[in-house]
């Protein structure tokens, strides 16, 4: 069934949070979908600019619902993710339950009137709208502690942005970035942030966007298999995240995990079988161990039996 974030997120906010997950191709939507079944979680199925342009909005579309009538008990919300306006109207159109208007790399007034012209329209069809205040991206080893700061989310705007912008939900800048490689610093999620936002913000939700794990397995896998992965990959704890949503953090976006698991499972699989040139062996494999990851995700996020 299709349903809004706005209820998954009331019926989550501060206890378990909802796995968004970044699909691309019929392999990751039978993999989360099954997943979602199983473990009787609810999910978000989240298309980006690329997978729309890579897939075609239609054919994404096409793929959830017939994996909305292949596995019937699944309660999900369809999400554009990191979208311009151009994509959140077109979204919209489409039929999609939320957008992502991504003005964070604008200043606060831009950001402001760039995320109000989305919900203005938003609103009427009864979609709900994510933006994002602060600068999510990678705080490196050599960037002093002021200028880590100034781009975490302010916690003082953040309920100004709120107010104006008419969002429903707020992306947070508190440590993460996205890929495989976070925390070059170490420096972990930043909950000193986190918390000042909650307390402006109490009740709203908050998303979390970088939160893959980055498994080591996977990445030394991945590299004893002819990768060449960087070896100071690194990801989010489980810890981490189960922390996070004790303070607000309502959504947990997840793309790299389910790349970097393609890639262990099509590395491993034609090493070890060189005769073999058919999709659909390994294709299977990664269903299958897509659905496996995705039941352990929502185990950790606390939404599994919460359908
Ligand atoms: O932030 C979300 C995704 O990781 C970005 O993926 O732009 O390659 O679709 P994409
Ligand atoms: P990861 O790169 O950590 O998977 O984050 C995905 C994301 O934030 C999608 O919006
Ligand atoms: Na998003
Ligand atoms: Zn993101």
């Amino acid at each position: 069934m299709r349903v809004s974030p706005k209820i998954l997120f009331d019926d989550c906010y501060s206890e378990y949070a909802i796995a968004a997950v970044n699909v691309f191709t019929m392999e990751q939507v039978h993999g989360l979908f099954s997943a979602a079944q199983e473990a009787d979680s609810p999910i978000i199925v989240q298309l980006t600019p690329v997978a729309r342009n890579y897939a075609n909005p239609l054919m994404l579309n096409a793929m959830i619902e017939a994996a909305a009538a292949i596995y019937p008990e699944v309660v999900y919300s369809v999400h554009l993710d990191h979208g311009t306006e151009k994509h959140a109207f077109s979204a919209i159109k489409q039929g999609y339950s939320s957008v992502m208007i991504d003005a964070s790399h604008d200043d606060f007034e831009t950001n402001i009137k760039r995320t109000k012209a989305v919900t203005d329209t938003a609103h009427k069809h009864h979609i709900f709208v994510e933006s994002e205040l602060g600068v999510l991206s990678g705080v490196e080893d050599d960037l002093s502690v002021d200028e880590a700061h100034a781009r975490y989310t302010d916690p003082k705007q953040a309920r100004e942005f709120v107010e104006r912008s008419a969002c429903n939900s707020l992306a947070v800048a508190v440590g993460t970035s996205h890929g495989a490689y976070k925390f070059s610093g170490r420096q972990g999620l930043q909950f000193q942030v986190l918390e000042k936002i909650q307390e402006q913000l109490p009740g709203f939700p908050l998303v979390l966007h970088g939160s893959s794990s980055v498994n080591p397995s996977d990445i030394s896998s991945i590299n004893s298999n002819g990768g060449k992965l960087k070896e100071n990959a690194s990801g989010v704890t489980d810890e981490e995240l189960q922390k996070a949503i004790r303070y607000g953090i309502c959504k947990v976006n997840i793309a790299t995990d389910l790349r970097l698991l393609w890639t262990r499972v099509h590395r491993e699989f034609f090493v070890q079988q060189p005769d073999l040139f058919d999709p659909i062996i390994p294709g299977k494999k990664y269903m299958e161990a897509y659905k496996d990851f995705m039941i352990g995700r929502f185990d950790i996020l606390g939404s599994s039996g919460k359908s």
